[in-house]
């Protein structure tokens, strides 16, 4: 709540709509009217941001004329956070009284229709971390002990992205995505254990915001960019680098996507 109030003490209008941008899709940042940008460390609570390539602002202001609330750079739990701190900002927006999200990242495929710098849609997940976000006493005034995870990808959403697709020519890709806690990437065996487990791509954040802003009554919509492949046969060795190359080559469809999708939300 401190931070809430702080940051819309901060934010001159009420975002409508919350992002969250993943490794390397900064470039929607250069498509915000930007109104004000708060590094991390100046916010009560919030936690900071270690991984290089992945920035600590979080950004008030306008996308195609919409009131939103960027986070530039998010927090993994392989940086040794704890799921609470993880999970933090989705509070925090919440409390701001944000009802959209829309969250991107950067994946691994494991579909062998995937290209490299394809566009996913989220159209659920597998929580593979081992953990919850939820583990731990509930609020009953936020959302219930046992949330229903049935649709925590609103179909709502995705109809409509799908449609921004065809309107503008982006390819676009849906799928499972499997949540791991990293740092490692994986071996191939565990690549080809995730495909056969129904997932589409692997990556290493999502699912615990997912969870959060699904428990508060969030809509939520989430998009990965394909930045390598882990297909049997066909994988190469996975490097920070690559994946920022990949999200980057991707990136102006994203961009084009999202700043789009978000007036129609
Ligand atoms: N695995 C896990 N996380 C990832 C990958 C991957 O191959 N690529 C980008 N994030």
């Amino acid at each position: 709540m401190e931070a809430a109030r702080f940051l819309q003490q901060q934010c001159p209008i009420q975002p409508e709509v919350a992002i969250v941008l993943g490794s390397g899709l900064g470039g929607l940042v250069d498509q915000i009217d930007i109104q004000r940008e708060i590094p991390y460390k100046e916010i009560p609570n919030f936690p900071v941001s270690t991984v290089q390539g992945h920035k600590g602002t979080l950004i008030c202001g306008t996308l195609n004329h919409r009131p939103v609330l960027v986070m530039n750079g998010r927090f993994h739990f392989y940086e040794g956070l704890s799921m609470e701190s993880v999970t933090f900002p989705i509070q925090v927006m919440n409390q701001m009284g944000i009802k959209k999200l829309i969250l991107s990242n950067a994946a691994g495929g494991l579909n062998p229709s995937f290209e490299i710098a394809d566009i996913m849609i989220i159209t659920d997940h597998i929580n593979f971390m081992g953990t919850n976000p939820l583990i731990g006493p509930n609020d009953d005034s936020l959302g219930p002990r046992f949330p229903d995870m049935s649709e925590a990808y609103s179909h709502r959403l995705i109809k409509l992205a799908k449609k921004v697709g065809e309107e503008h020519h982006i390819k676009l890709q849906h799928g499972v995505y499997i949540g791991v806690t990293g740092p490692s990437y994986e071996t191939p065996h565990e690549y080809n254990m995730f495909h056969i487990l129904g997932a589409d791509a692997v990556g290493m954040s999502t699912v615990p915001e997912t969870i959060v802003a699904h428990h508060l009554g969030m809509e939520v919509f989430a998009l990965s960019v394909i930045t390598d492949l882990g297909v049997l046969g066909q994988i190469e060795k996975a490097s920070h680098e690559e994946v920022l190359n990949a999200a980057a080559k991707a990136g102006p469809n994203m961009v084009k996507l999202v700043s789009e999708l978000v007036p129609q939300l």
